[in-house]
Order: C-alpha cells, then structure tokens, then sequence
C-alpha cells in the first residue's frame, strides 16, 4: 500500500503569524488557526487532534493537497497488516517532537534574501518589542499544561525574526528549561551575544543556525541591507560555539551578490579563523552550510542547480573534505548533487 513519509510531518508544529501549520516548509503545509483567533477552549486538545489527523492520513496515503510536490516527502510501501495496524491504533498518544516558533517578526537586519520581507517591508526593528502578532508564552504553558508534549524527545527551535529584538525570548527559554526541554535549536543573525543561551547550553543540548552568507565585509554589508557588524558578528560565533553550542554557519549562495568561488573561498577563511579561536573539543562543533537562496531554488518543482552553482558546491565539498568539516547542506539539495553526481 502507498504510504507518504516526512519526519517534519510526523513530528512538527509550527506557530507561525498567520496560522499554525503542520511544519516549517515555509508556512505552505496545512494549516489550523492561531490560538488568539480561536475562542474555542478545547483548542489545544483539537490542535492536537488535526495535527495527529495530517500525519494519520499521510501515513494512510491520503496526502493533503498542500504537501502535494513538497520535496521533503517520500513515498513508501507500507504492507496491509500495517496499514490495519495503524487503522486501528487511532487512539495512540501523539505528542510534538519539535516546536517551532515563528509568530514573531522584528529584526535589526534587512537581508536582501529575507522571505519576512512580506510582513516587514525590510524595516529594520533595534527596540526590543512584542510580537506584532500574538505571545507564545501563554501558548508553550498550555502546550505544558495539557501534556502535548514528548518531554523526552521534543525539540524547542526558535526561527522568527531575531530573538535578540524579541521580548519574550528570554521568558520562552526560561519555560523551557524550567519545564526540562533538553534540546534548543536558535536561528539566529548573531548581532547581539545572549548570556542565558550560553548558560542553558551548560544543561540543554543547544545548537544554532547563523547565515554569514560572506567572507568579507564588504558583502556582509551588501546582503544584509547595509548592516556592518560583520567582525562583532564573528566575535559571537566565537563565544557560543565556545560555549559547546553546534553551529551551522551558513552561506546562502545569492545571485550576482556572492555566487563565486573568491568570495565562497573567503568565507571558509573565516570559517579557518574561527574555528582557529575555539577549544579542542569545540573545534568539530562548527559546520558549514551551503545553500541556494530559496528564492530562486523554490521558485519551480523541476529546479536544477545551475553550473556555476555545482562548481561552488564541488569546491565547497573539496574543502571540507581536505578540512576536516562535515559539509552540511538542506536535504533536496543534496538529492539534487547526488543527481548532478556530487
Ligand atoms: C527567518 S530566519 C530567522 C532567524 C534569523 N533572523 C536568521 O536570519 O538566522 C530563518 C532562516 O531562514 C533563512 N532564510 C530566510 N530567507 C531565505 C532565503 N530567501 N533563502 C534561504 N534561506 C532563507 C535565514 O537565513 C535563516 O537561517
Ligand atoms: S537576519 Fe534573518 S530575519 Fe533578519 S532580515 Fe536577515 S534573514 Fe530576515
């Protein structure tokens, strides 16, 4: 029998401005509403239930029309005693593995690449404020209160906008880590250096995700809408990935702006110099990323990476090879190399 499989479809919420959605996949998967326009009060319980629903059918081979294409998704053969088995077993707890939130959407930089853009029109936020859109904070304590969650295994990733503009990061962190989340993920620009993050990092598995997207300052400044923090930028990679934080340091290959092999070679410069700053055992916690602007990679189901892309992904693989870095890219892509024999 068809089954369809995708871990962030069996595992993920994710709160974002406008609704809720199964996973991030850019806010494109089905979506229930947010809590501040529901009245109902069995809204967490009903959350629970369209979200089991989505996985439920999917695993049934029933896909919902806006996972149709995504290419996060496997088709797999399941047999009938499974397919009975699952039928049958509707009442099994599920509970979330990974919470994403997203209802915030401020940020100190404009990136030229930025897909906020739609709700910030590239204005830039320096005041730390509210979410324009709703708290999470009353959300993740309802999550708690009603046993939504898989203590043991879930995962807290913070997207947004930027947590250092945000006024209820430091509050959300504390909820977490009070109630025993034990693995945080950060999308970060890294602007501002957050003490707490380091000090969780001592207990709660932490890991961040920071796009540097160039080896110079003079491009920093370009793709990040006239943003000049590239050396203060550096500094606090320095520090979290010295508090033992994994770091994926990206590079988001952006048309015309950094998409060549002098720029890509500075950046594993810095990348050198960093890692040249950190401990021993922090040396193998630093990864690059090397990923295709959405923009252009999203922008049609049959995309190809184009030549002069593959040589920056050859070169890119070459020198973790020759460096001893594990070359990180985002899944599709990495089909895609594998097609392009990569
Ligand atoms: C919305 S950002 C929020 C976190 C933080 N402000 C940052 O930039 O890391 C989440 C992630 O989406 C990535 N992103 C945004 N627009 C993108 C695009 N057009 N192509 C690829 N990645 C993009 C950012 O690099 C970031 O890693
Ligand atoms: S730092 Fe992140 S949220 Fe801010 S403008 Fe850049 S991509 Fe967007």
């Amino acid at each position: 029998m068809k089954s369809y499989f995708c871990k962030r479809l069996y595992e993920e919420i994710n709160f974002d401005a406008d609704n809720v959605y199964v996973c991030c996949g850019n806010s494109l998967g089905p979506s229930f509403c947010t809590p501040n326009l529901s009245n109902d009060k069995n809204y967490y319980k009903n959350l629970l239930t369209w979200r089991k629903k989505c996985t439920k059918d999917a695993y049934l081979g029933h896909l919902a029309k806006e996972c149709k294409n995504c290419n996060m998704l496997e088709e797999r053969e399941i047999s009938y005693l499974d397919y009975w088995k699952s039928k049958l077993n509707l009442n099994t707890p599920f509970k979330l593995k990974n919470i994403i939130v997203k209802s915030y959407r401020q940020c100190e930089y404009s990136c030229v690449y930025c897909l906020e853009h739609r709700y910030t029109q590239g204005k830039k936020t320096l005041d730390v404020s509210k979410s324009q859109f709703y708290d999470f904070v009353p959300i993740l304590e309802s999550l708690i209160e009603e046993n939504l969650i898989d203590k043991e295994n879930v995962r807290l990733e913070i997207q947004g906008g930027s947590i250092s503009v945000w006024d209820e990061f430091e509050n959300i962190l504390q909820i977490a880590t009070d109630y025993g989340i034990k693995d945080i993920m950060y999308h970060t620009n890294a602007f501002k250096y957050i003490p707490q993050i380091t000090e969780v990092a001592k207990f709660a598995n932490s890991s961040m995700s920071i796009s540097l997207d160039a080896g110079c300052k003079e491009t920093y400044k370009v793709i990040k809408g006239n943003c000049d923090f590239f050396e203060q930028v550096i500094e606090n990679i320095i520090k979290y990935a010295n508090a033992g934080i994994q770091i994926s340091l990206k590079y988001i290959i952006v048309k015309n702006l950094n998409d060549n092999i002098e720029e890509l070679s500075k950046f594993f410069h810095v990348l050198s110099y960093i890692r040249s700053k950190l401990a021993e055992q922090n040396k193998k916690k630093i990864q690059p990323m090397l990923e295709i602007d959405f923009r252009e990679s999203l922008s049609s189901l049959d995309y190809q990476i184009p030549p002069k892309y593959l040589e920056l992904y050859s070169y890119a693989i070459e020198y973790c090879k020759n460096n001893g870095y594990s070359f990180g890219c985002q899944d599709f892509i990495r089909k895609l190399l594998r097609t392009s024999k990569i």
